[in-house]
């Protein structure tokens, strides 16, 4: 099988791992990715790949770039950013991926949404089966949109016949993925200040820990579920969770990136989601406290036994991983 795979976003956190992981892939013969900003892969030592700059709001450089491929892989996406940005990146940009790869030669599209698609609700099932409805919590930005793009895929796809791969990462991490250490606040202090805040131990800030378990996935491994998606004969297309194996807790966390774990009840964190909900405007980052409010484990046997995937590094060891480029 000789196939070309069309990347978007390929030079973000996921991005870099999984163009590492279709360039060893024996079966494909080209990779054409498209992001923004200038990217040279031969600094890489990719020779499989070529790179082009184009935005996902064009649809013409969207239809160019599928035109050539045999299966797309969808990972372009503002996750950090303003509610009304990310919207319209994420959304109409998004929207011009589905419609082009329908309507073009690709047969396969593969696209990464995220347990955040589920939902913060306390009536979902622990832990997370791929059945349950991607309703979303509106109330946070990145689960709105992420739930809305998968309700979009469903639409555009419908009676097509493409074959759709739908991944759903938990938080990634690991050395190349350092956006989960970057986001804890006291490492945006600057420099001096920061190491000093992480030397002394009564300087550490604290990190409320509302008893909610945590997955994390390392960056190879969600890498690894792209390419088996992209490139498999035998799993069928589907959606599919993707987390390291193991919990952790947000005490784990905080203390693995230098702040110091507070326990605080569960009933706290509900509180301060419910709040935050009502006010007339939020900080789209502080939104992002939606996801301490309920359990979002997700199961992740379906990608074992379908599609043949098997993480090689733990929850632990992923944030291990992390906390040791933290210095
Ligand atoms: N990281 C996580 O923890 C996580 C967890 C679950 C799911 N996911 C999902 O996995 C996917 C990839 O995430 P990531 O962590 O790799 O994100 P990332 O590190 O933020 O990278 C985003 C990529 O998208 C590109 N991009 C952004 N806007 C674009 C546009 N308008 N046109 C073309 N390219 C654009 C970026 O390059 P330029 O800025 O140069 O364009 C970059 O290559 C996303 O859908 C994300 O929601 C991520």
């Amino acid at each position: 099988m000789a196939l070309r795979v069309a990347v978007t976003g390929p030079t973000g956190e996921i991005g870099i791992s999984t163009i590492e992981a279709l360039e060893a892939h024996p079966d494909v013969t080209q990779i054409l990715g498209m992001a923004r900003r200038p990217f040279d892969p031969a600094e890489r030592g990719w020779s499989k790949t070529v790179y082009r700059q184009g935005d996902i709001l064009d649809r013409d450089a969207v239809d160019d770039l599928v035109s050539e491929a045999d299966v797309v892989v969808h990972l372009a996406f503002i996750i950090m950013g303003t509610r009304e940005e990310s919207a319209k990146i994420n959304l109409a940009g998004t929207r011009n991926v589905f419609e082009a790869t329908v309507s073009g030669g690709p047969r396969r599209l593969v696209y990464t949404s995220s347990v955040a698609a589920y939902g913060y609700h306390s009536d979902n099932p622990v832990p997370i089966t791929e059945d349950v409805p991607t309703r979303g919590t509106p109330a946070h930005y990145y689960s709105e949109q992420k739930a809305a793009c998968e309700q979009v895929l469903a639409e555009v796809t419908a009676g097509s016949g493409l074959e759709v791969f739908v991944l759903r990462p938990c938080i990634v991490a690991g050395p190349k993925a350092p956006a989960l250490a970057e986001a804890m606040p006291w490492n945006q202090l600057p420099d001096p200040v920061r190491r000093l805040v992480r030397a002394v131990p009564v300087l550490k800030p604290p990190m409320p820990d509302p008893g909610t378990p945590v997955q994390l996935v390392h960056h190879d491994d969600v890498a690894s579920a792209v390419a088996l998606a992209a490139t498999t004969t035998t799993a069928p297309p589907g959606a599919y969770n993707i987390a390291g194996d193991g919990l952790l807790t947000f005490s784990d966390v905080g203390r693995a990136l230098g702040a110091r774990p507070v326990k605080v009840p569960h009933v706290a964190a509900v509180a301060t989601s419910e709040v935050l909900a009502r006010l007339p405007f939020v900080p789209s980052a502080l939104e992002w406290l939606h996801a301490g409010r309920a359990s979002t484990v997700m199961d992740t046997s379906k990608a074992k036994d379908e599609l043949g995937w098997q993480p090689t590094f733990t929850a632990a060891e992923t944030l291990a991983a992390l906390a040791e480029t933290v210095d």
